[in-house]
């Protein structure tokens, strides 16, 4: 074979292959522009995308511009305003210092920069197309900048195949946009997607802009953490353990303002909710630490999201102690039992239907050592920590032995003797863990079991949950579910997994979709999975205000122990609440304590 010379390669070349490194996708773009404006001084950024980033990102900031002069160099490679010698690099404060966004961004997109700084009467433009840079020209614009990226990756096709939808691309940007706002709380952030406004974050207290990033109902469930030393200091917000989830959506980590993704600090707060929630789940937590600069090389990554600590043990054993101990000194126990909202009892013939179903449900045999025996080896657990909530304690006792039947109160509690007093168990709560172990379980083992539909069941769904559908199916399939498009506005399925024949199948895929498209799920990942089941679980369990006849009642305690050995963890979210003999005298005041 004949050999080729090796020569230098092009500029353009260089930097278009460089931007690989730092553009994936157009979150990356928007990600490196927001820096750029909170660099340089911010108060307001405007993000405005359309076509999920793919046709179009404009950022407008009202920062301090950059002087015409400077415009080809902010688009040139490996020039910056941020670093100027080998020392500044370990202790680098902004955001930006390789010099290479703009650059990158200009090498695979049609770019152009609009800036005016205070001292110049007017603004100035410049224009980067595939690398071909023209030269500045006046222009009217306000103070501030306007970076605006058109076309992505219209010259490396590669790259542009990689691209998913819309909706999946503009989920990314909004969780980088949201990720950069918690930070800067005192900096306001507008999002604008097709024209609509997604997100509007005016400048506010760090707390309420942390708060920001999570459903509303965490609110009232969530503890502050302010350790400040000299050196360092660790300020956010943790869930308490309730709020814990099957993935780790609810968790943002933050270095120098800076959102990283790190074992160490994953792995801290994991230990810190050791005993406190189920194995598998993940807690609500967002944590901002800050450090000397040159304790940390955030040199390590193109994107700069992984970053080295200098010494990992520390920052390690810092956030384990503060966690651990902002959880044990806060009262954990569950909601009061008087402020559940109690459903009233409904008795109409899909809740008769429903009734005939539970019990075709609880026939059903589950597939054979699908739950851990008690004497079965299991890979190692952790040993429940020390109790951390007072009495009543959430605690899961053996299955009851008492003689006295258990008894349903206000169709939504079911209270038991137990040996040593007695237990309130929340019927849905139960359920809804049994199935979800069930469904795991029946996972575990293959698709679930699927039923053809004899006519296929159609519904209407937008062009962008089509191509969410088109997204999931390897999920799907798992699921035991089949369903495709059908014209450019409707779906059709043809299989539903049998065991969920509780559920309306177009009523749960149409959720599904919705869900997919608003929450930005990132449908392709595993912990998906789990999310679906929680929903499949919460759906097909009994709900509030189910009245249930005493061989149902009977029916679901036998299936107690499921959850109780699947889960070594007592903590987890409180299914059942249990009394002590012990508490009861207490509180009659019967013993001297
Ligand atoms: N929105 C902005 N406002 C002011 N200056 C900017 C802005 N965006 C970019 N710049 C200037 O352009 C330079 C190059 O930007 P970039 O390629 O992202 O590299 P870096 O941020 O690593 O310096 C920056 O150093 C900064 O001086
Ligand atoms: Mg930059």
């Amino acid at each position: 074979m004949s050999r080729s010379p090796i020569q230098p390669l092009p500029p353009a070349l260089i930097n278009r292959i460089a931007a690989g490194e730092v553009i994936e996708r157009p979150a990356s773009v928007v990600k490196e522009l927001i820096e750029n404006s909170l660099d340089a001084d911010v108060t307001r950024i405007v993000v405005e995308v359309e076509d999920g980033g793919c046709s179009l990102i404009r950022v407008i900031d009202d920062a301090a511009g950059i002087p015409p002069s400077e415009l080809p160099l902010a688009f040139a490679p490996h020039a910056t305003s941020k670093l100027r010698s080998d020392e500044e690099l370990f202790r680098i404060a902004t955001m930006g210092f390789r010099g290479e966004a703009l650059a990158s961004v200009g090498a695979v997109s049609q770019a152009r920069i609009l800036s005016r700084t205070s001292d110049d009467s007017v603004a100035y433009e410049i224009h980067n197309r595939g690398g071909q840079i023209d030269q500045p020209q006046a222009a009217a614009g306000n103070r501030g900048t306007v970076v605006e990226v058109r076309n992505l990756f219209f010259n490396t096709p590669a790259r542009r195949k990689f691209l998913k939808g819309s909706a999946t691309e503009f989920g990314h940007i909004s969780d980088t946009f949201v990720r950069l706002a918690l930070s800067f709380p005192d900096v306001s952030f507008t999002l604008i997607h097709g024209g609509r406004t997604i997100l509007d974050l005016p400048a506010t207290s760090p707390q309420r802009r942390w708060l920001a990033a999570w459903p509303a109902e965490f609110a009232d469930l969530c503890l502050p953490l302010d350790l400040r030393d000299a050196e360092i200091s660790l300020i956010g917000l943790i869930g308490k353990p309730e709020l814990a989830r099957p993935t780790p959506k609810h968790q943002y980590f933050f270095l120098n303002r800076r959102c990283i993704r790190d074992r160490f600090i994953q792995h801290a707060l994991r230990e810190a909710y050791r005993g406190l929630i189920e194995p598998g789940r993940h807690p609500a937590a967002i944590l901002l630490l800050s450090m000397p600069p040159q304790d940390v090389d955030v040199n390590v990554h193109p994107t700069k999201s992984e970053i080295r600590f200098r010494d990992s043990g520390r920052i390690h054993g810092l956030i384990l102690s503060v966690i651990r101990e902002k959880l044990l000194g806060s009262d954990l126990s569950p909601v009061a039992l008087a402020a559940r909202q109690i459903a009233p009892p409904v008795d109409d013939p899909v809740r008769q239907d429903m009734r005939k179903k539970l019990a075709e449900f609880f026939q059903s045999a589950l597939p054979q050592g699908s739950f851990p025996q008690p004497d079965s080896p299991r890979p190692p657990q952790p040993a429940p920590a020390p109790a951390a909530s007072p009495s009543p304690s959430p605690v899961p006792a053996p299955i009851p032995t008492g003689s006295v039947p258990a008894i349903q109160l206000h169709n939504c509690y079911l209270v038991v003797e137990s040996e040593d007093g007695l237990l309130i168990i929340d019927q849905h709560a139960l359920h809804e863990r049994i199935m979800y172990e069930d469904l795991l379980a029946r996972l575990s083992h293959g698709p679930l079991e699927s039923q053809r539909l004899l006519i296929p069941l159609t519904f209407a769904a937008s062009a962008r949950q089509l191509e969410l559908l088109d997204q999931i199916q390897p999920l799907l399939r798992r699921l035991g579910i089949e369903a495709s498009p059908l014209g450019p506005t409707g779906a059709a399925i043809h299989a539903f997994p049998s065991f969920l024949h509780r559920l309306d199948p177009a009523d749960f895929l149409r959720e599904l979709l919705e869900r997919g498209e608003q929450e930005s799920l990132d449908l392709h990942h595993e912990e998906v999975l789990h999310e679906v089941l929680d929903m499949m679980a919460c759906k097909a369990a009994v709900k509030a205000g189910d009245p249930l006849s005493p061989a149902e009642i009977e029916a679901l305690l036998a299936r107690r122990h499921l959850i109780d050995r699947s889960s070594n963890c007592p903590h987890g979210r409180p299914t059942t609440l249990r009394m002590t003999l012990h508490d009861l005298e207490k509180q009659f005041k019967r013993t001297g304590f």
